[in-house]
């Protein structure tokens, strides 16, 4: 079997970090999204994996590299445009061949993994399994409608939604699944919609076979599913400490420290990370947070929230809670009169003042 990991397309809802950042490498637990995808397909056991690629296809390529330090390799594959997620299965055609093949998207988080579902593919062998979780917005997925265990009807982000049942974005699929491409038209939002195709597999008698998970799953799509999903992964790490940490600070619960980084007259209370190279001084950093490398925390207090690289975070003066910062980001308590606050933020920022 192959695998395929879609990490092209544009990240709107997470701007303005996906203007300069590809929303697939944002930092969960300071690891990219991308990465969980990969890592859980090369322990299903599929090393042979095609990565499509958009507008952000340098960033992608340099983080991946070859595949060879996930125990696989890459081929990426170029999508014109982001079409639609069917669209890029057509993309992919040549490097699938007649082989069946895993898709994952690559904003997608599973934490069981995908071995069992490869697994059950295999020995099954449908023409194509998908995987459905209860959700309470299905509205905002592709939703499936079932009757005795079997699909019906899939219909791509309906406004009155049949059930509650919303496609995962994990698919098996055998080749049948191109000629079910090349035979649907472009959706609502001008895309071909893998929902479509997966419909059309219904309707021509074909077997799809669905597997409802029950385990987590989040489409980090946007930024309040990318803190939940940071705040589940770092509960799931053990605590290590390689960075240094001074008498008068304290660790409390499951904190990781990587090698390089600084604790000083600071207290971090798990679970959190701190990235390679960050200083935290006279600070708080509370639970579920993430600090990424080479950033600054001085003076402030922060939880419940990613903070990107290079960033510095200057006795601020309020706790800052929920909050996605973006690399190279500066906040900092000025003593310039008057006294005023002061911004440059680009397109798309918020800000919640108290
Ligand atoms: O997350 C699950 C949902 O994913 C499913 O419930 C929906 O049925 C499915 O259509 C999909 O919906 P989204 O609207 O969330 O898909 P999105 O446009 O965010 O794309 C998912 C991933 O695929 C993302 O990493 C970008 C990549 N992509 C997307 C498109 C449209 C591509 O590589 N090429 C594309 O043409």
């Amino acid at each position: 079997m192959k695998g395929l990991i879609l990490s092209g397309g544009m990240g709107t809802r997470l701007r303005p970090i996906t203007y300069t950042n590809a929303k697939q490498l944002i930092p969960v637990a300071n690891k990219p999204i991308l990465f969980y995808g990969i890592e859980a397909i090369v322990a299903a056991g599929i090393t042979d994996i095609g990565i499509i690629v958009g507008d952000t296809k340098d960033e992608i390529m340099k983080a991946c590299g070859d595949g060879s330090r996930f125990g696989a390799s890459f081929t990426f594959i170029e999508q014109s445009a982001p079409l639609g997620l069917a669209h890029a299965v057509l993309t992919a055609e040549e490097f699938l061949g007649e082989d069946r093949f895993i898709m994952y998207l690559g904003d997608n988080l599973i934490v069981e993994g995908v071995a069992s579902f490869v697994e059950q593919f295999k020995r099954d062998a449908p023409n194509a399994q998908i995987l459905l979780e209860h959700v309470k917005n299905p509205s905002q997925f592709g939703v499936a409608e079932l009757q005795d265990g079997r699909v019906v009807k899939l219909v791509e982000k309906p406004k009155q939604p049949k059930s509650d049942l919303a496609l995962v974005g994990v698919y098996l699929f055998d080749k049948h699944i191109f000629e079910a491409a090349r035979n649907i038209k472009p959706s609502f939002r001008n895309e071909l919609e893998i929902t479509d195709a997966i419909q059309y597999l219904i309707d021509k008698g074909y077997t799809v076979r669905p597997h409802t998970i029950t385990g987590w799953w989040k489409d980090t799509g946007n930024v309040e599913d990318l803190l939940e999903a940071n705040r589940l992964v770092l509960d799931s790490l053990e605590s290590k400490v390689d960075g240094h940490v001074d008498a008068t600070s304290q660790l409390v619960g499951k904190v990781v420290l990587t090698a390089g980084c600084e604790v000083r007259n600071s207290v971090v209370r798990g679970p959190a990370i701190i990235g390679r190279n960050t200083k935290i001084i006279d600070s708080y950093i509370g639970s579920f947070t993430s600090i990424h490398h080479d950033t600054k925390i001085i003076g402030s207090e922060i939880e419940h929230s990613v903070v990107l690289a290079n960033c510095l975070l200057e006795n601020i003066g309020f706790r800052v809670e929920d909050s996605l910062i973006g690399r190279n980001v500066r906040i900092s308590k000025s003593k310039a009169k008057p006294k005023a606050l002061r911004f440059v933020l680009g397109d798309n920022s918020e800000v919640g003042l108290i």
